[in-house]
């Protein structure tokens, strides 16, 4: 394991802004940072990250924590692996120390799969550097397509020898098991006997987008029509293909810093703009993106530029791909490449400011482009032209944004010579329809739960995220909440607490929230008429819980007050920090999530005075929770008692049972009574 002190160290380095940047582009708002959330399918930002807290938070998904959850999450890693991730990427060192046998076995397949494409993609890259075949085959070809040596080493191009299990002789030594060889799809298990899949071809590993190797394809060098020209890597554990874009780890800050994103076909084409100063450029592997990747782009510019061949046949079948962008919320322009081109043959005879020159003139938006394609065909007939324009209206109408939308339908509209006020009616009709069948689709269960602090405790509502206007408070579009206010809550998504949740979770909760966020707060008790308790948020809520002799139901709550008991006293000890950097991931989570929260305060509270947030009323507040815990607590038994009455036949059981439900009554008044008597909400000093 690491150890706390090299835990804070990584944590007070990985700047939560820094960290989330790699993968996701960040635009500030106030205080805040707000992008989209890598997490989710969306078009309008709801990730906010929160620079000062040191956490992010989608407000839509409810994913997030601090940076460490974040790589997580992001990444796929477990605690351990994502501080290692950080750790490296900051510079800091971590001491480890030798894995036993058992350890290594029972590190994940995953990490075992990831290990064994990196040593594969060592192996080619020596392979293609190193020996005689690879330097003769492999290497000249490369040359001879004009690629430079400095490129071969960027791309980490490669060669697999001719030697039907050249790889697997050499993985095998080295003490890669056989079957994560299988796993991986570097090795072929024909019935025992075990070969390459990859033999006499140069190898182009895909890396993720944070850059680790997945899958290889593998080029044949000799024109043989009964093999496949590339060779790729099946789908695995650690691969889906629908998910990796070819070149996304190598283009995306160039992607961020142009704002733009060209979309190429092939591993070629990506490798040749590289090499001509294009680095924002991405493949699609010859087939047409998925919704997954093409969000992986949206995180970094929602602009793209497709560039077609000049004879590509399937012109026409990329008109769909168009469409599946334009549903994701991009803003699509497409670039038509000379006769006989392709955007590697260009890039290898033109200069970058040569390309960049033709791509400015040829560049189209996706209606000049559709239109255009479509009337060839359709030369003067009025029928014809109707059937395109509603083509045309039908990819409108999937664009989000309505603005965009009336942009598109004027240039339609003087494309194809028809009056503005028709093409808008049909566009009409068919946002209503989309609408519908979007409504239709998405009106799968998919609620998230709202609370609310309100006088009669705290209550939990099932709200669909659909019927926004019955949420409190409607959020603005496209600005997502900052983390500072008070009014909406946001869902939550992971809790490692809430598998088994007991009746009094919420309230549970809330009184460790009120101590993680608030402990160090200052509060004043009124205690008799006169006369006040100064004391903090924490040692009053401890005292309480302590004179009641409260356990908690939620273990990792006791656990939390376990050990902040005896820190609040120490000098610097600032609970919010101590628990965000905690080496328990599930403590840390938690606490990204409670500083995350933000609680609705009722309009009993806002009435009397004008309360704006949470900590101006911590009195109140701290008060309250422990009584409501206490009231949910009586209620939870009393219920308990009715049932056990019910059942009960002999005469003095009854009697006993009813003398205690009158006790709990008794008590359960005077909470009451003080839940109503204590809001004395006093304005900050
Ligand atoms: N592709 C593939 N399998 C094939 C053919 C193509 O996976 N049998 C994918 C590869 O990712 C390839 C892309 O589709 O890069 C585009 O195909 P193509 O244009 O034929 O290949 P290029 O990359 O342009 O290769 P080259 O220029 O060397 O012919
Ligand atoms: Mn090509």
């Amino acid at each position: 394991m690491i150890d706390q002190i090299t835990i804070d160290k990584i944590m007070d380095a990985a700047q939560i802004v820094d960290v989330v940047s790699d993968f996701v582009s960040l635009k500030k708002r106030g205080v805040n940072y707000t992008g989209l959330c890598p997490f989710h399918d969306e078009k309008k930002p709801s990730f906010s990250v929160s620079p000062t807290k040191g956490i992010c938070k989608c407000f839509s998904c409810g994913k997030g924590g601090n940076a460490v959850h974040f790589i997580m999450e992001h990444e796929q890693l477990s605690y351990y692996e994502a501080l290692k991730w950080l750790a490296k990427k900051y510079g800091i060192e971590v001491k480890e120390k030798e894995l036993t046998a058992e350890e290594l076995q029972q590190r994940s397949e995953r990490e075992s799969m990831f290990l064994i494409n990196n040593y594969a993609h060592t192996y080619f890259q020596d392979t293609l550097h190193e020996t005689s075949e690879g330097q003769q085959i492999g290497l000249s070809y490369f040359r001879e397509r004009g690629f430079r040596d400095d490129i071969i080493r960027k791309f980490q191009l490669g060669y697999s020898l001719e030697k039907r299990d050249a790889f697997y002789q050499d993985a095998t030594k080295k003490g890669y098991k056989t079957d994560l060889l299988v796993k991986t799809g570097l090795v072929i298990d024909a019935e025992g006997k075990y070969y390459d899949r990859f033999r006499g071809r140069v190898m182009f590993p895909v890396h993720t987008i944070s850059g680790k190797v997945v899958a290889f394809g593998g080029r044949i060098l000799k024109s043989d029509a009964k093999l496949a020209k590339y060779q790729n890597s099946p789908e695995s554990e650690i691969y889906h293909k629908s998910n990796e874009l070819y070149g996304i780890y190598f283009a995306k800050g160039a992607i961020v810093k142009q704002d733009k994103c060209f979309l190429v076909e092939g591993y070629t084409d990506v490798i040749s703009m590289h090499q001509s100063g294009i680095e924002n450029v991405v493949a699609s592997s010859g087939t047409a993106l998925t919704p997954g990747q093409i969000r992986m782009i949206h995180r970094f510019t929602p602009n793209i530029t497709v560039l077609y061949d000049g004879d590509a046949a399937g012109m026409k079948a990329s008109l769909r791909g168009i469409d599946l962008l334009l549903q994701e919320g991009m803003n699509v322009k497409v670039v038509l490449l000379p006769d006989g081109e392709d955007p590697d043959s260009f890039a290898q005879s033109h200069s970058a400011s040569e390309f960049m020159e033709f791509i400015a003139q040829a560049e189209v938006d996706f209606i000049h482009f559709k239109t255009q394609l479509l009337l060839k065909d359709a030369g003067n007939d009025p029928i014809k032209k109707a059937s395109i324009a509603n083509d045309i209206l039908n990819s409108i109408s999937i664009i989000p944004e309505t603005l965009t939308q009336n942009i598109y339908l004027r240039e339609t509209s003087k494309l194809l010579n028809i009056e503005e006020k028709a093409l808008a009616n049909s566009l009409g009709k068919l946002n209503i329809k989309r609408r519908e069948t979007e409504f239709q689709k998405k009106k799968l269960p998919n609620t998230y739960t709202q609370n609310t602090i309100s006088r009669g405790g705290i209550h939990t509502t099932n709200q669909s995220p659909l019927t926004d206007s019955s949420v409190p408070f409607p959020l603005p579009e496209d600005v997502p909440p900052p983390f500072n206010e008070y009014d909406i809550p946001p869902p939550e998504l992971i809790n490692y607490s809430s598998q088994n949740t007991s009746p009094f979770e919420e309230n549970e909760r809330c009184i460790i929230r009120l101590i993680v966020r608030y402990g160090n707060e200052a509060i004043r008790i009124p205690i008799d008429n006169d006369e006040f308790w100064d004391t903090t948020v924490a040692n009053f809520i401890l005292y309480m819980i302590g004179e009641e002799d409260i356990i908690f139901e939620n273990p990792l709550y006791n656990q939390i007050l376990e050990e902040v008991k005896p820190l609040f006293g120490k000098p610097d000890f600032i609970a919010q920090k101590y628990f965000l950097q905690h080496s328990n991931p599930a403590i840390s989570l938690l606490a990204a999530n409670l500083t995350a929260e933000r609680h609705i305060l009722s309009k009993y509270h806002s009435k009397k005075q004008v309360v704006e947030t949470e900590s101006d009323c911590l009195e109140t507040l701290a008060q309250r929770a422990l009584l409501e815990l206490q009231d949910v607590r009586m209620t939870h038994t009393m219920n308990g008692l009715m049932k056990q009455l019910a059942s009960a036949t002999d005469a003095s059981v009854m009697a006993e049972i009813m003398t205690e439900m009158r006790d709990i009554q008794i008590y359960q008044r005077e909470i009451n009574k003080r839940l109503g008597e204590r809001i004395l909400i006093r304005k900050p000093l």
